[in-house]
């Protein structure tokens, strides 16, 4: 099975299974990785679902949509590696991709 690997806030990695045709958010949401809130389930339209991708995974994980930009402008804590994880599908491709969980805003 295919994994992601998620470094938490406290800086702790974590492991996931992953799997084809489930957004990164849903893979860490069912990894049990509670801070992740994801409040609005994935809609694009809450922002706490924020997360940092690494430079290597990147272009895999494509570039944000007009809704995703616009949300992820209302962050505090945006920076040029910031998606949102429900917005991102993961593919067998994304096979040990890294991402790391924004601060809260
Ligand atoms: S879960 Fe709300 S924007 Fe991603």
């Amino acid at each position: 099975m295919a994994s992601i690997i998620v470094t938490t806030r406290d800086g702790q990695e974590h492991v996931l299974p992953a799997k084809p045709g489930l957004s990164v958010m849903e893979i860490i949401k069912d990894g049990d990785i509670d801070e992740l809130l994801a409040l609005c389930g994935g809609n694009c339209s809450c922002a706490t679902c924020h997360v940092y991708v690494d430079a290597a995974s990147a272009a895999l994980a494509g570039s944000a949509g007009a809704d995703e930009d616009d949300l992820l402008d209302s962050s505090d804590h945006r920076t040029p590696e910031s998606r949102l994880s429900c917005q991102i599908a993961f593919t067998a491709a994304m096979d040990g991709m890294r991402v790391t969980v924004a601060p809260e805003d």
